[in-house]
């Protein structure tokens, strides 16, 4: 079986990577692949918490997410799956370099504020010169405020030689409702904020396609 690894990572925390990772999973499975987070937050295991309360609940369909101390742990079992979704820990400057190495697409998501959007391209620019090739490398707005907002992060994220993928999460309680109980952020009570977060998860879907 040929496997897709999909990476989430961060320079800084509480951006949204186990958000994003789970919302993958969810439709990842959905769509019938066989897909497992890696969480290697082994420290706060918030993907296998979450997993945990989903399982629970009884929520359909399943997903399987599992804690491994490294990348390369959980490689060991990546032909088992056709999506393996890295769920990383933030600020940990050599485990991402590991991570970039094996993943087909590094996602970094990111706030539009100049103060979130700074370390997250240095972060970026650090993976280039250690010679992961840029194809890889692309941002998910995250925590989105207005239209205009999403534009000015844009460009910001353009000039600095990077790619965002189309879509991005708006900031809404009702995306942590949904997953304090379980469910991803494609599957909240508001069909209009699924419909937006299934957009930019397709949107991870249709880059690692393109670039494989
Ligand atoms: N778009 C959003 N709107 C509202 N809340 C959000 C949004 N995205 C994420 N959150 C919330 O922000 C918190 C941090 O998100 P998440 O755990 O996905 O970040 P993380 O990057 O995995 O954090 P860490 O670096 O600690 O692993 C969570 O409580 C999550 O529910
Ligand atoms: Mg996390």
């Amino acid at each position: 079986m040929t496997t897709t690894i999909i990476a989430f990572v961060s320079q800084k925390g509480g951006v949204g990577k186990s958000t994003m990772s789970r919302a993958l999973a969810r439709e990842a499975v959905n769509n019938g692949l066989k897909a497992k987070i890696a969480d290697l937050d082994t420290q706060q295991g918030t993907s296998v918490d979450w997993h945990r309360t989903r399982l629970n609940q009884g929520i359909q369909p399943e997903v399987s997410a599992e804690a491994f101390a490294t990348a390369n742990q959980a490689l060991k079992l990546a032909n088992q799956f056709d999506l393996l979704i890295i769920d990383a820990p933030a600020r940990t400057s050599q485990g991402t370099l590991d991570i970039a190495r094996v993943a087909d697409l590094v996602v970094q998501p990111t706030g539009a504020s100049v103060d979130d959007l700074r370390p997250a391209i240095r972060e970026f620019h650090a993976l280039v010169k250690a010679g992961i090739s840029k194809a890889k490398l692309t941002f998910a707005l995250n925590r989105i405020g207005t239209p205009a907002e999403e534009a000015e992060a844009r460009n910001y994220i353009a000039e600095a030689g990077y790619i965002a993928l189309d879509g991005c999460l708006l900031e809404r309680p009702a995306y942590r409702k949904a997953q304090n109980t379980g469910y991803a952020v494609t599957e909240t009570s508001y069909v209009g904020l699924n419909v937006k977060a299934d957009a930019l998860i397709q949107a991870m879907i249709d880059k690692v396609g393109d670039n494989g």
